[in-house]
């Protein structure tokens, strides 16, 4: 394992105020967003897409990595371009998804557990020859009357450390995203007391595997209301609930936290990291930023609608939201630059 390099790509991700810009759907997962706007699921239509976004103008003054799907990072622009050389002359880092998705957990009825450690020592060695150096694995957490068990927050956190560990060892920098899902009733103070004992078993078995922590990114969920909880906390709660329980439970040796934006609509998501800047970028160990997939990419998607025409348009949304969430990673996101164009 080289340390230093691990390091210097950390320093990368999070360097001049940019965030990573997720679009690593699976084939599925895009598919599904793709039928509700009546574009085709096609390979055609997915990678058609995917070249609208990398080929947006100024994506990289923002954008410092992106994280892409095993289809994807074969792919070549129309012209034959590989996706990767257009990323890399972009000076984008080029990330992988490599878990193969959260499957029903057997024995905890309703909860998942992310598959994908046998065999991923030979995969990520294949990506990082084919120029990716930093990886992703989504673990899923959510909360209902019954759960999170015990048993799913260990297993989820034992995969990820491993799957850490093995990343490190052929030099990717592993995004490690424990996400607690946004879409239950819950009140802001239950999601905190869920993700403090995620974030703390995670670490603990990030130590137990021996992972490096200088060599990490963080990619957790906010401390949010439910989304169809009575009670919605204001964007100044959601900050410091946000920042306080991440100050308790992640080490300071963590080289930056890239959230998630788990189903919040543009706006709020750039609103509340935002606010967590404004509030605790001066007492914050770490970089707070941004690792949003439909944050950043749903106003683009809605106007695209798989129309050669709308592509302008749609880099343009693309890039606005870009440019929104380099702007709230400094505190200096204003609601007035929505609809405006900056
Ligand atoms: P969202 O920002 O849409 O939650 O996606 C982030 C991500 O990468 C999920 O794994």
């Amino acid at each position: 394992m080289n340390i230093q390099k691990l390091i210097e790509t950390t320093k990368m991700l999070v360097a001049d105020n940019k965030g990573l810009l997720a679009m690593d759907e699976s084939n599925p997962t895009c598919n599904k967003r793709f039928a509700k706007l009546s574009i085709p699921q096609t390979e055609e239509a997915r990678r058609a897409y995917r070249e609208l976004i990398i080929t947006t103008p100024s994506l990289g003054e923002y954008i410092s990595g992106a994280i892409l799907y095993d289809e994807t990072i074969r792919q070549h622009k129309k012209d034959g371009t590989p996706f990767i050389k257009v990323l890399s002359n972009a000076g984008i880092l080029i990330g992988i998804k490599v878990d193969i998705g959260a499957k029903d957990m057997a024995g905890h009825s309703g909860e998942k557990i992310t598959e994908g450690l046998d065999g991923l020592r030979d995969r990520l060695k294949e990506y990082f020859q084919m120029g990716a150096r930093f990886a992703k694995w989504r673990a899923v957490i959510s909360i209902g009357d019954r759960f999170p068990s015990r048993g799913c927050i260990e297993a989820n956190s034992q995969a990820l450390a491993r799957y850490a560990a093995l990343c490190q060892e052929v030099g990717l920098v592993p995004i490690v995203e424990p996400e607690v899902l946004m879409d239950s009733e819950h009140t802001i103070e239950r999601c905190y007391k869920v993700t403090e004992e995620v974030l703390h078993t995670v670490f603990n078995n990030l130590y137990t595997q021996r992972v490096m922590l200088e060599g990490i990114i963080l990619k957790p969920s906010m401390v949010l209301s439910g989304l169809t909880c009575s009670a919605q906390a204001s964007v100044d709660e959601v900050a410091n609930d946000t920042v306080n329980c991440l100050l308790r439970n992640v080490p300071a040796a963590v080289s930056g936290i890239a959230f998630l934006s788990g189903g919040q609509s543009s706006e709020l998501a750039s609103a509340r990291l935002n606010a967590m800047n404004l509030r605790f970028k001066s007492r914050s160990p770490w970089a707070l930023t941004f690792s949003f997939a439909r944050a950043i990419q749903q106003p683009a998607l809605d106007i695209w609608q798989g129309k050669e025409a709308n592509v302008s348009e749609a880099q343009q949304a693309l890039l606005h939201r870009a440019k929104c969430n380099w702007a709230a990673r400094q505190g200096e996101y204003k609601a007035a630059m929505e609809g405006s164009g900056v």
